[in-house]
């Protein structure tokens, strides 16, 4: 088997530096969440560096995640060129690259995927209600102008209401690229079993998968179209990351991309590992990747008390309409 020191482990490391060590075209599907680049998640994130609240909710007066940088986008797409790179490498002929992003740096990664070889076959979007709003009041800086008391309550109400240009959050988009098929999608196939997806799996009230995902139930029209599956303390009390993704969401993106019963899904930068115990529990095999320790242990942890099996699946298919769905749930109590 190829990558053997490296099946179904999280290896601790740079990313870089690991994805070198795997072998060319031995990858069905990579699916990463990658340090978005904003604030302090940046490629050399350590967990006492963004979990300082300091560092997180103000930066130089700005809410984590709002300050604005144009160097931010630049080292984001020289870095995501090489990560790209190994990633094309790495993935058989056909494969793909799913990487989750921010609304405000997407362009940046979408851009390095594109322009190492992939092709953009489209952008997801995972939708939830729940976020604060980042904009901010200028009142603050109204107080410290040089002007009259009376002047300043002036512009304080001209201004009511009107907050700088940081919107509520409510999406994250994902990048679909895949790496040019060998031949014909067919032939590629049945050469590799990549490259194609999976329209059997279903979602919301028995619906063809699209690119809008939810976990959330929100409505029953945004439900019938768009659930997947609302999580279920999935994250284990001792998970301490911050940005860990919803595993259904995770395994949602597996069921619809991977085919082989031998499939490998690497994500470079796997945090508490919620891809890699997505995988497991879909009989597929994993290589997880992070630089911090403490986040690699978490993953382990989370890997060996997970409680579900592969068998459970119906059919072997991820279907969650609410019959479907409400039939898994009782096989599982
Ligand atoms: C957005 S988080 C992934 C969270 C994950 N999806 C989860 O559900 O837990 C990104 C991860 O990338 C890791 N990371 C940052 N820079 C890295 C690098 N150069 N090499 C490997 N891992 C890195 C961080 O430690 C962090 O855990």
């Amino acid at each position: 088997m190829k990558n053997k020191e490296f099946i179904n482990k999280i290896i601790t490391g740079e990313s870089l530096e690991v994805l070198s060590k795997i072998e060319d075209n031995s990858i069905d599907l990579i699916l990463t969440d990658p340090p978005y680049f904003l604030d302090k998640l940046d490629n050399n994130w350590t967990h006492k560096k963004v979990s300082d609240k300091r560092n997180r909710q103000v930066i130089k007066s700005l809410p984590a995640g709002m300050k604005f940088d144009r160097q931010q986008g630049v080292k984001f797409y020289e870095w995501y060129s090489k990560i790209s790179k190994e990633a094309f490498r790495v993935l058989k002929a056909g494969g793909f690259f799913f990487s989750f992003s921010s609304p405000r740096l997407y362009h940046r990664m979408a851009s390095a995927m594109d322009d190492t070889g992939f092709e953009i076959r489209d952008c997801f979007l995972w939708v939830y209600t729940q976020n604060q709003m980042k904009a901010m009041s200028l009142n603050h800086f109204i107080d410290k102008m040089d002007i009259s008391k009376e002047k300043k309550e002036i512009l304080k109400n001209r201004l009511s209401g009107w907050k700088t240009p940081q919107i509520k959050s409510n999406f994250e988009p994902i990048a679909m690229a895949q790496k040019p098929t060998d031949g014909t999608f067919l032939n590629n196939f049945i050469k590799n079993e990549v490259g194609l997806l999976n329209t059997n799996i279903r979602v919301g009230d028995n619906m063809y998968p699209s690119n809008i995902l939810s976990v959330e139930g929100v409505n029953e029209i945004m439900d019938k179209h768009f659930l997947i599956s609302k999580p279920n303390n999935e994250k284990g009390n001792f998970n301490i990351h911050m940005t860990v993704k919803p595993l259904e969401l995770c395994k949602y993106l597996i069921s619809l991309s991977v085919y082989s019963k031998d499939a490998v899904v690497l994500d470079p930068f796997v945090g508490s590992g919620t891809v890699a115990l997505a995988s497991k529990e879909l009989g597929k095999n994993y290589i997880g990747i992070d630089i911090n320790p403490e986040y690699v242990k978490i993953a382990e942890k989370r890997l060996n008390t997970s409680q579900y099996s592969a068998d459970e699946e119906i059919d072997g298919l991820y279907i969650t309409t609410r019959k479907k769905l409400s039939s898994l749930q009782a096989k599982l109590i």
